[in-house]
């Protein structure tokens, strides 16, 4: 017989190599998950009455939710049976309620919540967003959550995007709930502030990078920031106006906005390729540079490797790749159903 899984008191039968979200989901328990690839998060449980945890499935998670029996249910394959919770038990996720609605172009919303609790987390760090009906999605902090009282994001809304769908109708006052705060795209004040930041992202990658910009700056970093937005097109682009402004205030940022494509003669775009723009642009001083790099999943990974080649140190390379959920199809038939 295989390994049983308990949940909520119900008791289910694991398949061979089966991991407890897919065992889940197959039950129908309604558990929140996005990337199922391990790098989102969002589906983090918690093993309870000793139960054996599979080294895999608590891999990237900090030692304070290890050491507390968290870990991520789409890599957890169990070898024997065992005994899971949700993590809001534990004090994990925070209730928000949407305060604000903003077109930042056509396709681009800023959505701003309000958290019922301080939320701490860092500006250029990403949560988890999950509606009422446990949709969940990851979305990175443009904000500074700690001194704003206000989470905001910069989301996309794809056509049949199924968070993009429940966030289309969602009034002001409706509530949701984050979990979080992930990861390390955040800026980090240190005793020399001169070392040379560049900020890379297409699409709404801005999100991490504007709240790491406007951190730098509100830290008094000294040295060169360099942020690079990159679109197909013009219209893609989002916050220009802004950041045109920042540059014009600020000696030592400089703003320069990408487009693959421009719609007859304009210098006021680089355009070409995001990544060669980008590689073209890394400072001199390569060995103390930070470099951020935030969006879609193929231009973040290509240009880590290529400026780790160029001779930026990888501890010095921040990234998150903007995976897609797995199961979006499905999710975005059951939310307009
Ligand atoms: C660490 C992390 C941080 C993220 N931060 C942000 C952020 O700050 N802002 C933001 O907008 N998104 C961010 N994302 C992506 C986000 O989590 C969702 O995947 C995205 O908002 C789509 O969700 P949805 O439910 O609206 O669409 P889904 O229902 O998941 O997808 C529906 C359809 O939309 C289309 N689609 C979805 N994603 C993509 C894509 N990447 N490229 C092309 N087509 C796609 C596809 O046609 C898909 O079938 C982040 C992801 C990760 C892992
Ligand atoms: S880490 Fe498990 S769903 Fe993303």
């Amino acid at each position: 017989m295989g390994a049983q899984l308990t949940y909520k008191g119900k008791a289910y039968a694991l398949f061979e190599n089966e991991s407890v979200l897919d065992c889940l989901l197959r039950e129908h328990v309604p558990v929140p998950h996005s990337c199922c690839a391990g790098a989102c998060q969002s589906c983090m449980m918690q093993a309870v009455d000793g139960s054996v945890i599979p080294g895999k499935a608590q891999e990237g998670l900090k030692a304070s939710l290890t050491s507390q029996g968290f870990f991520l249910a789409c890599q957890c394959v169990p070898s024997q049976d065992m005994w899971v919770r949700d993590p809001d038990a534990a004090g994990f996720e925070t209730t928000v309620s949407v305060t604000e609605k903003r077109f930042l172009n056509a396709h681009v919303i800023a959505l701003s919540l309000t958290p019922v609790r301080p939320f701490a987390a860092r500006p250029g760090q990403y949560l988890t967003l999950m509606t009422p009906q446990n949709l969940a999605r990851s979305y990175s902090i443009a904000s500074d959550p700690e001194r704003d009282s206000v989470i905001t994001l910069h989301v996309k809304l794809f056509p049949d995007g199924a968070m993009g769908g429940w966030l289309r109708s969602a009034s002001l006052g409706d509530e949701m709930r984050v979990r979080g705060p992930y990861g390390s795209c955040f800026y980090t004040q240190e005793e020399d502030t001169t070392f040379p930041l560049v900020l890379a992202g297409t699409g709404t990658g801005l999100a991490p990078l504007y709240g790491v910009l406007k951190d730098a700056l509100a830290k008094g970093h000294e040295g060169p920031i360099h942020l690079f937005h990159g679109s197909l097109k013009a219209q893609d682009l989002y916050l220009e106006e802004e950041l045109r402004a920042l540059d014009g205030q600020h000696a030592n940022f400089t703003y320069i906005p990408c487009v693959l494509h421009t719609d007859g003669a304009s210098n006021a775009y680089t355009q070409g390729d995001f990544k060669e723009i980008v590689l073209m642009g890394l400072p001199q001083d390569k060995a103390r540079a930070r470099l951020f790099l935030c969006g879609a999943p193929d231009m973040v990974n290509a240009l880590k490797t290529k400026a780790f080649l160029a001779g930026l140190s990888s501890k010095h390379i921040f990234v998150d790749a903007f995976l897609p959920s797995r199961s979006a199809p499905e999710e975005a038939q059951q939310a307009a159903s």
